[in-house]
């Protein structure tokens, strides 16, 4: 059986306080909203695709703990396949203290824990499915040794690739660029990356230029309201795709329903141009900014415009 998606990346707790602001350095301030729900980068976009109908797999360790128990079982409620979780009794399940203000931003503190054990041994015992998939997403809350590994994998095997470099880290490795299809980040992650500034859509056109030239076959880079802008190898003309105006609730996890929201298109229709999956791509995760949370946010396919299908 060949999947659709296969996300070889993290699985976190997110533990959630809602409160006006963000508190400072040495501060305690109330919150008004406590919650718990099922986070991490990989985990978010992998079921963000498996909502939207594609047929995923998930390649990732938990902790033999609570959480870890919880994490298998909502893969499971949410269609995807478990044959390469792993559970391990030498770390905790990763968590992710975050924390969302009145504008709906945040800030996140992630303890990577089990994810970081994830290693060759688990790729190698996934590699028959990676090998035959239709698209292969990797982020940075697991070991980048890992994730650049998974992606040279994919790509031996002419499997698509989608390399988000989040959280993102100052001396990426280059082969990150040149073993990515589309290489999608946010203007944060490109600020660090190239080092400039990205706070408007010109400056993420150069900087999406300057990155484009690093190796990676396209790339996008997301600005949040303003939508994202598109480029792709060989040609270096830097597209701007707008996203219609939502009164955001909570942002966090938007990213990644994007990322799983163009895992799927290209999945499912691998000869759309690529602005159009982006567009696509920027209605799903527009969905996700205008409700709490992040998984518990993602739509479903039928609750979707069938314009986007
Ligand atoms: O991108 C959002 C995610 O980042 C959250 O779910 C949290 O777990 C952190 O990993
Ligand atoms: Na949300």
């Amino acid at each position: 059986e060949a999947f659709d998606v296969m996300v070889v990346g993290s699985c976190m707790t997110d533990l959630v306080s809602q409160a006006l602001r963000l508190p400072k350095a040495g501060e305690t301030i109330h919150g008004h909203k406590f919650f718990i729900g099922f986070g991490g980068k990989g985990a978010n976009q992998c079921i963000q695709a498996a909502r939207l109908g594609a047929k995923t797999a998930m390649v990732c360790k938990v902790g033999k703990d609570f959480f870890g128990d919880n994490y298998i079982q909502n893969f499971k409620d949410n269609a995807v396949h478990i044959d390469f979780v792993r559970q391990t009794s030498d770390a905790a399940t990763g968590a992710a203290s975050i924390i969302v203000n009145s504008a709906g931003e945040n800030a996140i503190v992630i303890v990577a824990g089990a994810n970081m054990l994830l290693g060759s041994a688990e790729l190698q015992e996934a590699l028959p499915a990676i090998s035959h998939a239709k698209v292969l997403v990797c982020q940075l809350e697991i070991s980048p040794q890992t994730s650049l590994q998974a992606l040279r994998m994919a790509q031996e095997n002419k499997v698509k690739t989608i390399f988000n470099p989040a959280p993102a880290i100052p001396d990426l490795d280059t082969g990150f660029y040149t073993a990515s299809d589309v290489f999608c980040c946010n203007e944060t992650e490109a600020e660090l990356l190239t080092g400039s500034s990205v706070g408007n859509v010109e400056e993420a056109h150069r900087a999406g230029q300057e990155l484009l030239k690093r190796g990676c076959g396209s790339l996008i880079i997301t600005l949040g309201p303003l939508g994202c802008v598109v480029l792709e190898a060989p040609q270096s003309i830097s597209k701007h795709v707008p996203t219609p105006a939502v009164t955001a609730v909570d942002t966090t996890g938007a990213g990644d329903s994007f990322i799983g929201a163009l895992a799927f298109y290209m999945a499912h229709y691998p000869t759309m141009p690529l602005e159009e999956m982006a567009r696509r791509a920027n209605q799903v995760a527009g969905v996700s900014v205008q409700a709490d949370g992040t998984q518990t946010s993602y739509p479903f396919r039928k609750e979707l415009p069938a314009e986007l299908f």
